[in-house]
């Protein structure tokens, strides 16, 4: 926590360490350092968070499933009535570091229903069934094949399930209806992210739409921590026919 955390952050982020052949080896060289740290900065940098977890639908018994889940901050962000309701909550993520985090942040909070899963959201598919939620949350822009990872959730899904996704991306140049951005950010924000293997997308929303029926959509812009600029995020829920 405060300006000393900070500072860490924001020289992992101006120098990452991004190495390793496989994503599992990639983002846990990315987050080994760090992940101690992450929630303090992110709390302030990705946004929408706390409004995803509580448009998600009630599903008494029901599985959630969080694909690249981090350090399991958005269970927190859960109504606690909403958190018990769930029969299973995994949390899904290719970090061993930050997987550690949510471990630990389950057994403090005495989340009894809550499991941490070290795999990949591409492939990844629960034990018993199918789930009835999934959520992404500023995950999809470090899964390089996140239209894989979204056809994915799509087969781990019942019929009339739920898929909540929020992040960062930037509109298409010609968008079919929605946010329009200004070429200085559709061209600023994707090169910067990049840096950190964060890759925006104007794909993202127009895909999801043809893969399931939005239910909510909503574009927005959010604050960056010490700088004068604002990055456009979405939120997006849907459901599979
Ligand atoms: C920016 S963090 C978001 C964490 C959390 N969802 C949140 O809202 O704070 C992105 C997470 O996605 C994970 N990730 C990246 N690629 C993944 C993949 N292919 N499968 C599962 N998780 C992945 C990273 O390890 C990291 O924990």
């Amino acid at each position: 926590m405060g300006i000393r955390s900070d500072l860490r952050t924001i020289r992992h982020m101006a120098f990452p360490r991004l190495t390793g052949a496989t994503p599992f080896e990639r983002m846990e060289s990315y987050y080994r350092s760090t992940a101690g740290d992450y929630d303090a900065f992110r709390e302030r940098l990705l946004h929408g968070r706390r409004d995803l977890m509580g448009l998600l639908p009630a599903a008494p018994g029901g599985h959630l499933v969080e694909m690249g889940a981090g350090t399991g901050s958005n269970i927190a962000h859960l109504d606690e009535r909403r958190r018990k309701e769930f029969g299973t909550i995994t949390l899904v993520d290719v970090s061993t570091s930050m997987l550690e985090v949510a471990r630990r942040r389950v057994e403090r909070s005495g989340w009894d229903n809550v499991e941490t899963v070290l795999a990949s959201a591409t492939d990844y598919r629960p034990r018993d069934g199918l789930a009835d939620v999934v959520v992404f949350s500023y995950a999809l822009t470090m899964i390089p094949d996140w239209f894989a990872a979204v056809d994915h959730a799509r087969s781990v899904l019942r019929p009339g399930g739920t898929i909540a996704v929020c992040d960062f991306y930037v509109a298409r140049k010609h968008p079919a209806g929605g946010a329009r951005h200004a070429a200085w950010r559709r061209h600023l924000w994707p090169a910067w992210f990049s840096h950190n293997d964060v890759f925006l997308s104007p794909d993202h929303l127009p895909y999801l739409r043809t893969r399931f029926t939005a239910v909510h959509v909503r574009e927005s812009l959010s604050a960056v921590p010490y700088l004068p600029a604002r990055v456009p995020y979405y939120l997006f829920i849907g459901t599979r026919d």
